[in-house]
């Protein structure tokens, strides 16, 4: 046990919607195993900024409050990034962390990695290794360049510590850890441990489901908001067209919790006609972006989840759910190969037959692959190893 003033410090970066989430589960972790230890200070790039995009789940999720909002707000990827860069380094140069914790693949992740890579400090990246091979994403780019500058990289499963063996990582290095010398841990998945940690305290917290007259088990959840989808309009025509006729020909009831960037460009991007079709229907019902408590809640009671999010194609695995995969390609492969998944894109007809074919289907698989819902505690673990061997 170390003293107040030998405790490791570490900076957690977050900044988009899931990385908050995300960074619930190991502050959690460090306070209930590690307080005595480690001190976390969390910094916010400000790159997601409405209440219901950000201070909703600091409040929900209990996760301590940023001592920097770096205020970034919406940019072109060149300004967000950028701007992150030259306020954190003097964050940095301050505070002196010995390690930086961040987590995915936006561009709050790289522009803080890169920051902390050239001043020294270890970057710890949570969710390494994971690669979709398609480096039109702009998220492609940023996890592969992250992981490239981490020192230790945590993968949530053993498919992203295959492709970092595949990108010429070496599994046996040993300590002491460097950026030339980077640690991979195979760890599980701390969105995983959320989901364990949360979902039955989700029950009774909130009346989303009465809210919205959804019945349990009787109702699909979709989310969009890839750019690549949003920023498309024969894309999101095709996929409403497909969300239309369930809702209209099968009686199919699906609840849209929309992103504001889907939000802002909806009416645009649909047209009159299909946007009408749309939200005069009653069985589909969109609202804006909903906590994690009423995510979880929706996600435990639906019957199949369509969405082009990382995080929540992983979620509909955790709850056992059919999913559509509104992407032409997707990280989790394993949900796809045990075919409780579907890469139906935004093709309206295969994202109508594979919605079928899921809910005929009996016993689908879910693969077992995130963990044991102890990866956060694990990953506090081996930053605090790092910091023992004497790295630096
Ligand atoms: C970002 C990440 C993406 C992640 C997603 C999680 C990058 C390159 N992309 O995408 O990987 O999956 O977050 O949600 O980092 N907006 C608001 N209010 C907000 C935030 C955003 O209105 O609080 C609107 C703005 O119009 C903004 C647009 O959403 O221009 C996009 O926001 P941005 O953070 O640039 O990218 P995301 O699409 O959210
Ligand atoms: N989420 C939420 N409210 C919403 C939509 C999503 O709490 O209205 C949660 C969801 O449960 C998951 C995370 O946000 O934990 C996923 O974030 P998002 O889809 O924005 O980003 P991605 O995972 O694609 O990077």
């Amino acid at each position: 046990m170390k003293g107040e003033f030998n405790m490791l410090k570490i900076i957690t970066i977050v900044g988009a919607r899931p990385q908050i989430i995300k960074a619930a589960a190991l502050s959690r972790a460090i306070k209930e195993n590690f307080s005595s230890e480690i001190e976390e200070i969390i910094v916010h790039t400000g790159q997601h900024y409405d209440e219901n995009m950000s201070e909703q789940f600091f409040q929900e999720l209990s996760i301590p409050k940023p001592k920097y909002n770096l205020g970034v707000g919406s940019q072109s990827h060149a300004s967000q990034t950028a701007n992150i860069i030259l306020q954190l380094e003097k964050i940095l140069l301050d505070e002196k962390p010995k390690v930086l914790v961040v987590y995915g693949d936006t561009n709050s992740t790289i522009a803080a990695s890169l920051t902390a890579a050239k001043m020294g400090i270890a970057v710890a990246h949570i969710e390494a290794g994971l690669r979709s091979f398609n480096k039109n994403m702009p998220e492609e780019i940023n996890r592969i360049a992250t992981d490239h500058v981490s020192t230790l990289l945590f993968s949530p499963t053993h498919n992203g510590v295959q492709n970092l063996e595949n990108e010429g990582f070496s599994l046996n290095n040993k300590a002491p850890f460097s950026m030339d010398n980077p640690a991979i841990y195979h760890c599980g998945d701390v969105m995983y441990d959320n989901t364990l940690f949360f979902s039955q305290l989700a029950e009774g917290k909130s009346e989303i489901l009465e809210k919205h007259s959804l019945e349990k088990n009787n109702f699909t959840l979709c989310t969009i908001h890839r750019d690549y989808n949003t920023d498309n309009p024969s894309r999101m025509q095709s996929i409403f067209q497909a969300l239309s006729f369930l809702a209209k020909e099968k009686n199919q009831k699906i609840f849209l919790p929309l992103h504001p960037r889907t939000s802002k460009n909806l009416e645009k991007s649909l047209g009159k006609s299909l946007y009408e079709d749309v939200v005069k229907n009653k069985n589909i019902i969109i609202s804006g972006p909903v906590s994690f408590l009423e995510m979880t809640l929706l996600e435990k009671h639906s019957k199949l989840i369509a969405t082009d999010s990382g995080g929540v194609q992983k979620e509909a695995c955790f709850f056992k759910k059919p999913l559509l995969i509104l992407r032409s390609e997707t990280e989790w492969v394993e949900l796809v190969e045990a075919k409780s998944a579907s890469i139906v894109d935004a093709n309206k007809d295969l994202i109508i037959s594979q919605f079928e074919r899921l809910l005929q289907s009996d016993n689908l698989v879910f693969p077992d692959i995130f963990g044991d819902g102890k990866a956060a505690v694990f990953i506090a673990n081996k930053i605090l190893e790092y910091d023992r061997q004497g790295n630096n």
